[in-house]
C-alpha cells in the first residue's frame, strides 16, 4: 500500500513560520519526504491545482489566498499517506477541527473569506499523480 501524495504548506503557515512543525508531524509519523520546495505559485499552476472547485464562491478568495506568499509543496510517501496525511491535517474549517491535527492545533478561519487552514493534501491516488505533475513537473 505504498502511496504517494502532494503536500503544500499554504502561505499562512510559510508566513506564521510553521512549515518545520508540519514537516515535523509528517516525519513523526512516519512518511517519507521524498521532493520538497519553496515556491512562488503561478495562476496557472493554481487554476489546474483547483480545477476541481472553479465557479464556487471561495475559488477566488482561495487563489489570491495562494498567491499571497510563497508555499512550500512536497511529495510525502508511505504506507496509505494519501489518507494519512488527510487525517493529520484534520477536517477543512480549523474551528472544528479536531485538537491534535495541524488545522485543529494551529489552523485559524475567525472572520476570514477563505479557510487559511495551513495545510493542502491530496484526496485519492489520482488527485495525488495530477498533483505531483503540477508541482513537480
Ligand atoms: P476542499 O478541497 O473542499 O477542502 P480540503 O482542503 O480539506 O480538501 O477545499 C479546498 C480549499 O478551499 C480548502 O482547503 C479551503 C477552501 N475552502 C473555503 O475557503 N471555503 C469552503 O467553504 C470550502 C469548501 C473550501
Ligand atoms: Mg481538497
Amino acid at each position: 500500500m505504498t502511496e504517494r501524495t502532494l503536500i503544500l504548506v499554504k502561505p499562512d503557515g510559510v508566513e506564521r513560520g510553521l512549515t518545520g512543525e508540519i514537516l515535523r508531524r509528517v516525519e513523526a509519523k512516519g512518511y517519507r519526504i521524498a521532493e520538497l520546495k519553496q515556491l512562488n505559485a503561478s495562476t496557472e499552476q493554481l487554476a489546474a491545482h483547483y480545477a476541481e472547485h472553479e465557479g464556487k464562491p471561495f475559488y477566488q478568495p482561495l487563489v489570491d489566498f495562494m498567491l499571497s506568499g510563497p508555499v512550500v509543496a512536497a511529495i510525502l510517501e508511505g504506507d496509505r499517506v494519501i489518507e494519512g496525511f488527510r487525517s493529520l491535517a484534520g477536517t477543512t474549517e480549523p474551528t472544528t477541527a479536531v485538537p491534535g491535527t495541524i488545522r485543529g492545533d494551529l489552523g485559524r478561519d475567525w472572520g476570514e473569506k477563505v479557510q487559511k487552514n495551513l495545510v493542502h493534501g491530496s484526496d485519492s491516488v489520482e488527485s495525488a499523480e495530477r498533483e505531483i505533475g503540477i508541482w513537480f513537473a
